[in-house]
């Protein structure tokens, strides 16, 4: 393909969200090394990966939200051309509300359990656009038929301890959809909820993106669930992305060591067939692991090669990027 093609291939996809080169610390461990995120508008990108590689530490830097220990020291966080890493605390909590939404893995950190779901739905609504009680009322309603929440009226007037797991997750995606949010952080937003509420819920998520647009950053450590949805994905491993491509090229063809590792150790419908589990665990943030992070578990190591060099993402066919200095 020429650099014209290639060129005019980047002009049309349109970018909502782009991070660049972020660099996370909390004291003198490093959590985010380098982090480079593109999310075009409308569509879904998975960021997966084993427990403790730092997806939740990316979306946080992103929704501002980091523990108070941590630190960015390097990086960028354009959204629709702006740097959010210069917004002030005002204009966070206004981007916040209006026009970025997180949807957590416990849904009871977003919501009041003093308060009723109409009142905590309603007073979204309201806080981000100027409409009477009445009128907020109505659009509460309306968001809720949207994520197929049946008995609208008893919901409204139900504490959220009175709801079950997937309709608490279904309130807080009608949240965002009551104030109109361009970009959804969705933090493994289906792993305390059963397979088949799973679904529902991805399938919802689904029909947002197709419908109204929106952007979807969908973080999860299930690559099946990925396949089933995703447009793209990035996989982090230790705090580096290590292979980015589209969802469809990725599970035909993925490059990594790492990705090739998580996918193998994915159930099959075929019980005769072993799982092969990825030997050892991913280091901490504390351990210093000179060379590829990888290497102290990957089969394809090559000892003075991979144990010195700290391999970088590079595109190796088009639009496909992998971090390993062997493939
Ligand atoms: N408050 C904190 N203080 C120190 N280290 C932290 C803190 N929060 C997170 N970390 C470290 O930062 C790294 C990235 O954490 P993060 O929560 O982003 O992982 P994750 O990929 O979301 O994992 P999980 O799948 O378990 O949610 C981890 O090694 C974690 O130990
Ligand atoms: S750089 Fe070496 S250790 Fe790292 S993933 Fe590639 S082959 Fe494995
Ligand atoms: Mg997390």
């Amino acid at each position: 393909m020429t650099e014209k093609v290639k060129e005019s291939i980047i002009i049309i996809m349109e970018k909502l969200l782009e991070i660049k080169n972020l660099n996370l610390f909390f004291g003198e461990n490093q959590a985010l090394y380098d982090v480079n995120l593109i999310l075009e508008k409308g569509k879904m990108h998975a960021l997966a990966g084993e427990s403790g590689c730092g997806k939740t530490m990316t979306a946080m830097s992103v929704m501002r939200l980091l523990p108070k220990s941590a630190v960015i020291k390097s990086g960028e966080v354009i959204f629709k051309g702006d740097n959010i890493l210069y917004y002030t605390e005002n204009q966070m909590r206004e981007l916040r509300g209006n026009r970025i939404a997180l949807i957590p893995q416990d849904p009871m950190t977003s919501l009041n359990p003093l308060y009723t779901v109409g009142n905590q739905l309603i007073e979204a609504i309201r806080a981000h656009s100027k409409v009477s009680h009445h009128q907020a009322r109505r659009k509460a309603k309306e968001v809720l038929d949207m994520v197929k929440m049946p008995d609208i009226d008893n919901k409204l007037s139900a504490y959220p301890h009175e709801l079950s797991g997937g309709m608490k997750q279904r309130i807080i995606i009608a949240m965002a959809l009551g104030t109109n949010a361009e970009l959804i952080i969705a933090d493994e937003p289906t792993t305390a909820l059963d397979v088949t509420i799973q679904k529902q819920i991805m399938d919802l998520l689904d029909e947002i993106k197709k419908e109204l647009g929106t952007t979807i950053l969908l973080i999860s450590h299930d690559l099946a669930l990925v396949s089933n949805y995703a447009d793209s994905i990035s996989v982090m491993y230790s705090g580096h992305i290590v292979e980015e491509a589209e969802a469809e090229e990725f599970f035909k063809n993925p490059l990594h060591p790492y990705s090739r590792a998580l996918l193998n150790s994915l159930p099959t419908r075929n019980p005769m067939l072993k799982l092969k589990t990825i030997e050892g665990t991913p280091p901490s943030i504390q351990e210093k692991i000179s060379g590829c992070k990888f290497h102290p578990r990957c089969d394809l190591c090559v000892s003075n090669l991979c144990t010195k060099e700290q391999p970088v993402l590079k595109e190796k066919t088009l639009k496909h990027y992998s971090a390993c200095l062997v493939k």
